[in-house]
């Protein structure tokens, strides 16, 4: 077992009381780090502060250099930080590797764009008082970003937030999941290693919303980004206070596969849709809509493609479902199971809990005002509903208080634009599930799916204040 210190303005820091992090597989403690209370948070945010003022003048091609070491690094690291997943996370092996790829991508494309941050002129004279004027604005960085991440991708959710706010010149306070913050020190290791100025980024650790509530109403604190649930994002924003916000929320997601889907395409993408990282992903795949003509093929296939997953320990690296994130969740997930089944449901399959694990469960019959249709599972459920026709498919896919991201398969061309058009969604996918993402997509919701775009150009905008130039030629 290692016992971690956190890093806090360039030091490696310890605190009075250690935090143990649980193997959510085999429920030992396997690391300890510190736990930190407001004195830390307010340390770390002077820190930041203080480095602020040299940072944001660093050139663009240090901050790119700098990011580009830690992609480097970070894939020199990758067998390590993949286990360390495994372990936290209880995500399963290749989904934990997958993940650390992503992670180093997230990396590059930060330090690619860190170099291409730009304004662009603004045409004065269109009005006669901008006459013989010249007008641009330039993007500058806003100053100490408070950064909150979940528990379902320790790595690459932290650099969804960390890599762009290094790019354009911020400085970072994080406050990871407390069930998985071994990740997030290891980051901190090799961004240190990777030349990272000390006080540009700065670990808190916490659990429960002390610390993560006095981070966001710091008032040092120019900008909070978090990704994570309603509740919390709505208690975020009411704490914050005169601060940019990007909240990314969740989503209950949905796919349509039309009657011309070619069907043993997209059953694999949907089963990993459904049920990589034990459904524990903001575009999981949560209800799908199969067009009437070809449900029950669809939903037999289906069937036994859930039946054949290895579930077990994520470190094994043939399991393709490992545990949920806590025991209590696991159990929460069966109640909406079970509640579902007594409001009319059919269980196809799954529905058994083991410890932390709920095995891949398949619901039939279900309606929309169930728990497991209406909110969001974060749960390896999936239901299978008919419908008649693509319209009526499209209304049940809105039909939600969600907007994240939705997929579709069918190849007329005509039903795709129809759904581009009509889904209120952040990210529409044609030919495959909600849960595609590149990560220099723009991505975000619409709806309680949250606020803003993450994707790393997209999250730099949003770190980013615009500063207007006018110069006076008269
Ligand atoms: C999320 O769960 O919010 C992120 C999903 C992803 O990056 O694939």
């Amino acid at each position: 077992m290692q016992t971690y210190k956190t890093y806090i303005g360039g030091s490696w820091v310890e605190t009075d009381k250690l935090l143990d992090v649980t193997e959510k597989y085999t429920n030992e403690v396997f690391a300890k780090v510190p736990l930190c209370d407001t004195k830390e948070v307010d340390t770390a945010v002077s820190a930041a502060q203080d480095a602020f003022e040299s940072f944001r003048k660093t050139p663009a091609y240090e901050r790119s250099q700098i990011l580009d070491k830690a992609a480097n690094l970070i894939l020199k690291r990758k067998d390590e930080i993949a286990a360390v997943i495994c372990k936290e996370a209880g995500k399963a092996w290749k989904y934990s590797l997958g993940e650390v790829i992503r992670g180093y991508e997230t990396f590059k494309f930060a330090s690619c764009e860190a170099i291409r941050i730009h304004g662009e002129t603004v045409p004065l004279d269109a009005s006669a008082s901008g006459t013989n004027r010249v007008g641009y604005y330039i993007r500058v960085p806003m100053g100490v970003i408070a950064a909150i991440t979940p528990f379902n991708f320790p790595l690459n959710l932290v650099a969804h937030k960390v890599a762009p706010a290094i790019a354009s010149g911020n400085t970072i306070v994080l406050k990871p999941a407390s069930t998985t913050p071994v990740t997030a020190l290891i980051l901190a290791e090799i961004l240190e290693e990777a030349g990272l100025p000390k006080g540009v980024f700065n670990v808190v650790i916490g659990s429960g919303s002390s610390i993560g509530d006095y981070l966001v109403s710091h008032p040092m604190v120019k900008k909070v980004t978090f990704t994570g649930s309603p509740a919390v994002g709505d208690s975020i924003i009411r704490k914050a206070g005169i601060k940019r916000v990007t909240l990314e929320l969740g989503n209950n997601s949905a796919t349509i596969i039309e009657k011309d889907a070619i069907i043993d395409k997209a059953i694999p993408r949907c089963i990993a849709s459904a049920f990589s990282n034990s459904g524990q992903v903001c575009i999981s795949l949560q209800r799908i809509y199969v067009h009437k003509d070809i449900a029950d093929e669809f939903s037999q296939k289906f069937k036994q493609a859930t039946q054949a997953l290895k579930v077990g320990n994520p470190l094994d690296q043939d399991t393709e479902l490992g545990p949920m994130i806590d025991g209590k969740e696991a159990l929460r997930a069966k109640s909406w199971i079970d509640e579902a089944v007594s409001q009319g449901a059919t269980l196809v399959c799954g529905g058994k809990v083991e410890g932390r694990t709920l095995y891949p469960t398949v619901l039939k019959n279900t309606t929309k005002d169930m728990k497991v249709m209406c909110m969001e599972v974060f749960a390896p459920i999936v239901s299978i509903v008919e419908y008649n026709n693509f319209e009526e498919a499209i209304k049940h896919v809105n039909d939600s208080d969600y907007g994240l991201q939705a997929g579709i398969y069918t190849n007329d061309i005509r039903k795709i634009h129809y759904a581009i058009d009509n889904l209120d969604v952040g990210g529409v996918m044609i030919n495959d599930t909600s849960i595609f993402r590149v990560d220099n997509m723009p991505y975000g919701g619409n709806k309680l799916s949250g606020i803003g775009r993450e994707g790393v150009r997209f999250a730099i905008n949003e770190m980013t204040n615009i500063k207007m130039v006018m110069i006076n030629l008269n």
